[in-house]
């Protein structure tokens, strides 16, 4: 096959929800679709199950199984699908932001019950900022829940998106038949057991035909025939440019569970989902189909096993082909690199491949060399962009709790922030380490990390910060910034990158700087 056609053929996307909306479920299911996997069940949630926040062995049981389940590859009509997997788990929203920088579209999942969730605003409005192309699946119909219309609206309401329903439900809860699919404009309705059998469909090409009275009952199939004329009269129809614009998103609605309107959305993603898109670095755009390869570093997972300290990094194919035993650039490092067992992921399985193409996900074994956002190239020096760092929720003191290991506790303290699993400020003032996390659960698992893999003990102290903003002035030499600096000298602390943040003591200490200084920009991401 060609190297255009290998492009061609793939597409990468992760799915977002708030926890337990039904993603794991769904994820299966596609497996299931796709013959990737024989039986549901087979694909382990990497949740942290609710309740775990203080079990550390727990935590350690889902990493190992979130390494299994990173990327889940399978093909499906000739479609090589690449599914990345992100974290359910609120304290572990870094990653899936940074997962998100690797996929070229997204597929979010929505409980009908409860509607837009807090999580989910967060995730969709990153996908927005970058234009990503957005599919919606409406999960749990099995269940009462909201009425669809209702959904729909508060879908454009709190997510800002712009909504075309591509299938529709027949009822909901007790009375849920199955869903009609105004993408193929045809119905698959589940007769006997479908929990089991997935390949039960009845199909019916027209709406108005008499036969769909006798299958739902007179009374479904007058609501379906009047809803589906709303749907139309309403909502604009499907557009492919700009759905892939990120300005027009398409509706499914089903049960996940119940492997309802699961083959309807898998069988319009592959038709509609993008292809590997073209990729900005600092110095220009990389298209896919260019000869060279490139790549960057999304994500690293620590080896758990205390025999092997190696860790893999995940890199997303952005041009040219990967080959395996290849000398490749490191850019930040400029140093080549060769590797000898490049791993791509098939299902719940990994191999080492010989050769990897644009959108594609390979796992590099690492001893130390890489952090995330790392580029690897032929030879050109290309940065990529796109894998910023927010603010933290949580601020401590990191303290030394073994003055003979201090060594350990600094390299242990180096690599664990380059692997991304938090955040490492240093006060300005006195060179004091503060660790910035989304959640509470990254200081437990940095201190049991440093312990078991670094032999270095740590504490923590508790220091009063709302917000890190990054700081940019218009002028590093204007009075402003000066007396800024002079003023705030306590709060002001340097990131890993050593970009200038203020960690602002409250909302209203951050509100009242911003007035104060006019000229300085404030930002709560570390990209600008
Ligand atoms: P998540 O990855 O988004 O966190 O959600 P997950 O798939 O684990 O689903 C959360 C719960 O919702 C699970 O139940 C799952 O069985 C259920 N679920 C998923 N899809 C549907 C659906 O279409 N209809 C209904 N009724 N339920 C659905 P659980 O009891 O928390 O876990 P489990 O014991 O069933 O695994």
């Amino acid at each position: 096959m060609s190297f255009k056609s290998e492009i061609q053929r793939r597409r990468t996307f992760g799915i977002v929800s708030h926890p337990d909306a039904g993603k794991t479920t769904l994820t299966e299911k596609l497996l299931l679709f796709g013959g990737a996997i024989q039986e549901a069940g087979a694909v382990k949630s990497n949740k942290i199950k609710k309740g775990a926040t203080s079990d550390f062995m727990e935590i350690e049981r889902q990493r190992g199984i979130s390494v299994a389940t990173s990327v889940l590859a399978f093909e499906y009509k000739d479609i090589k699908i690449n599914i990345l997997d992100t974290p359910g788990h609120k304290d572990f929203a870094e990653d899936t932001f940074r997962t998100l920088t690797a996929v070229d579209s997204v597929i979010v999942v929505i409980d009908v019950a409860k509607g837009v969730e807090e999580q989910t605003e967060k995730l969709v409005q990153v996908c927005r900022m970058r234009n990503i192309p957005i599919i919606v699946f409406i999960n749990k119909m099995d269940r009462e829940g909201k009425d669809a219309f209702d959904l729909l609206d508060e879908v454009e309401q709190k997510l800002a998106l712009k909504v075309t329903p591509l299938s529709f439900p027949i009822g909901m809860g007790y009375d849920f038949q199955g869903i009609y699919n105004l993408w193929e404009r045809n119905i698959n309705l589940f007769t006997g057991d479908s929990k089991k059998n997935i390949d039960d469909t009845v199909e019916i090409s027209d709406l108005s035909d008499s036969t769909l009275n006798s299958l739902v009952g007179e009374k479904a199939a007058v609501t379906l025939r009047e809803e589906i004329e709303l749907v139309e009269g309403i909502y604009p129809g499907f557009d492919q440019d700009s759905y892939l614009n990120g300005e027009l998103q398409p509706v499914f609605f089903g049960s996940a569970l119940n492997n309802f309107g699961v083959k309807e959305l898998l069988d319009c993603f592959v038709s509609i989902a993008p292809t590997p898109r073209p990729k900005a670095s600092e110095e220009r755009i990389v298209a896919p189909d260019e000869d060279k390869f490139s790549g960057f570093v999304f994500k690293i997972h620590a080896n758990m096993d205390p025999k092997h300290r190696d860790r893999l990094a995940f890199i997303k194919i952005v041009s040219g082909t990967f080959k395996r035993n290849t000398a490749y650039l490191h850019v930040r490092h400029n140093k080549n690199l060769k590797f000898s067992s490049p791993n791509a992921f098939f299902a719940e399985k990994k191999e080492i491949v010989d050769t990897s193409y644009p959108g594609d996900i390979v796992g590099l074994h690492d001893t130390g060399n890489f952090k995330i956002g790392d580029t690897l190239t032929e030879g050109e020096i290309l940065n990529y962009k796109g894998v910023p760092s927010f603010s933290p929720e949580h601020f401590r003191y990191i303290n030394n709790a073994d003055p003979l290991k201090s060594k350990q506790l600094y390299k242990g303290i180096d690599q664990l922030m380059d692997e991304g699993v938090a955040q490492l400020f240093t006060l300005d003032l006195n060179g004091r380490k503060v660790i910035g996390t989304v959640g509470a659960l990254q200081y437990e698992v940095i201190q049991y990390r440093l312990e078991h893999e670094y032999g270095a003990k740590c504490s923590y102290e508790n220091l009063n910060v709302h917000k890190a903003a990054w700081v940019e002035p218009q002028d590093e030499k204007n009075e402003e910034f000066k007396e800024f600096k002079r003023v705030k000298q306590r709060f002001l602390a340097k990131d890993k990158q050593g970009q200038l943040v203020f960690l602002a003591d409250s909302k209203f200490s951050l509100q009242m700087t911003e007035q104060k200084y006019p000229s300085i920009k404030f930002h709560l991401t570390s990209e600008f």
